[in-house]
């Protein structure tokens, strides 16, 4: 028979739901995406304790990723002696921004719609690419400039829900700290000129010192998120390749490097990366002998690619394997 303590108690996982709506006519755009870990909100069970249906609903307007929480249940547990229902709403709110809004349904959709600006994604728009007849935008800009704080503020929750062991930045840290933050937003623009956000990236830069040329930068990818119900789809790759093509094409970065991959996100890189060295005839056609005579001008390369080393012999490594086949 189920203890009490169980009876009571609700698998997170499933009691949290996110959804997305439309600012301009608070229709849902997307609904019922659970996510993939609540930890760092519940502990380590992913357990809620306390409730019987639980549901606890986190919201986001579909560009401005303006959240809201509500948490609704058919029965709450009655508190013996010390013992109480969780507050579930908490954990939440303290990784949204104060502004996040905590009314009802009709409420929140009133609240997005009272902008009379239409909003425009924070930065510079880096690229712009079609696929499948949409339009896509990258927009980079850092964390110094209040639009993308505020950006950042209303979904780095979605770190904690998605990227193990994952940490949202600091927005409160120092200012020269921020300024070595860039940040990289993925976007649909939509026919109508409104925008769906589908993803983001955040990068910081570090000194490499070189006594020969000063002033360079190692770049440092922290975070990299595609929205779940837009994965699979080729956002990541195409994504991940804007990124690097803007630091290729920057004379300062010298080495682009990446902090902690998860397993998929080193598949999704080594799959990119690839295709990029297989770009030059030398690195597609390396021979083992090459490599081990020093022909293969190893160094030259990698420098040219600005890969840390330990990719840039995984990538090459992969080649030769590739070679063999
Ligand atoms: N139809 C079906 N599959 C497709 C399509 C398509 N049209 N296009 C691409 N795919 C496949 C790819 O071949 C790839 O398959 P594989 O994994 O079997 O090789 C897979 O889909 C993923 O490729 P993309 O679609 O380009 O990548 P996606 O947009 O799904 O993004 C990412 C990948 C970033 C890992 C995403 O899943 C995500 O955000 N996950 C959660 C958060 C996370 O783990 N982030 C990385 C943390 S590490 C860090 O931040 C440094």
């Amino acid at each position: 028979m189920a203890s009490a303590a169980e009876a009571w108690s609700v698998d997170a996982n499933e009691a949290v739901t996110l959804s997305f709506y439309s600012p301009k006519t608070g229709e849902e755009t997307a609904t019922g995406i659970p996510p993939t870990f609540t930890y760092p909100l519940y502990g380590d069970a992913q357990a809620i304790y306390g409730y019987k249906d639980l549901v606890v609903h986190l919201k986001f307007a579909q560009d401005s990723m303006e959240p809201a929480v509500e948490a609704t249940w058919a029965e709450k547990a009655p508190q013996i002696g010390d013992v109480e229902a969780e507050d579930v709403l908490r954990p939440l709110e303290e990784h949204l921004p104060y502004s996040a809004f905590s009314g009802d349904h009709d409420g929140y959709v009133k609240y997005l719609q009272r902008r009379e600006v239409p909003f425009r994604p924070p930065g510079v728009l880096q690229t712009t690419f079609d696929h499948n007849g949409r339009r896509f935008e990258v927009w980079r800009s850092n964390i110094n400039d209040t639009n993308c704080a505020q950006l950042l503020a209303n979904m780095q929750i979605l770190v904690l829900l998605y990227i193990e062991g994952g940490s949202p930045i600091d927005l409160n840290d120092e200012v020269w700290s921020n300024q070595r933050w860039e940040v990289f937003f993925l976007y649909e623009k939509m026919l109508d000129d409104t925008y769906a956000f589908i993803g983001y990236c955040t990068l910081y830069r570090w000194y490499f010192f070189d006594k020969a040329i000063p002033n360079q930068t190692r770049v440092r990818l922290s975070q990299f998120l595609i929205l779940p119900q837009y994965q699979r789809e080729g956002h990541g790759s195409r994504f991940y390749d804007a990124i690097i093509q803007y630091y290729l094409d920057s004379p300062k970065v010298r080495e682009i490097t990446v902090e902690d991959p998860s397993e998929e996100f080193a598949d999704l890189r080594d799959r990119r990366d690839m295709l990029r060295l297989g770009k030059d005839p030398d690195f597609l056609n390396v021979k083992l002998a090459d490599v081990v005579s020093k022909k293969f001008p190893i160094k030259e390369m990698r420098a040219c690619a600005k890969m840390p080393e330990r990719q840039f012999l995984r990538c090459l490594e992969m080649q030769l394997f590739q070679g063999l086949n």
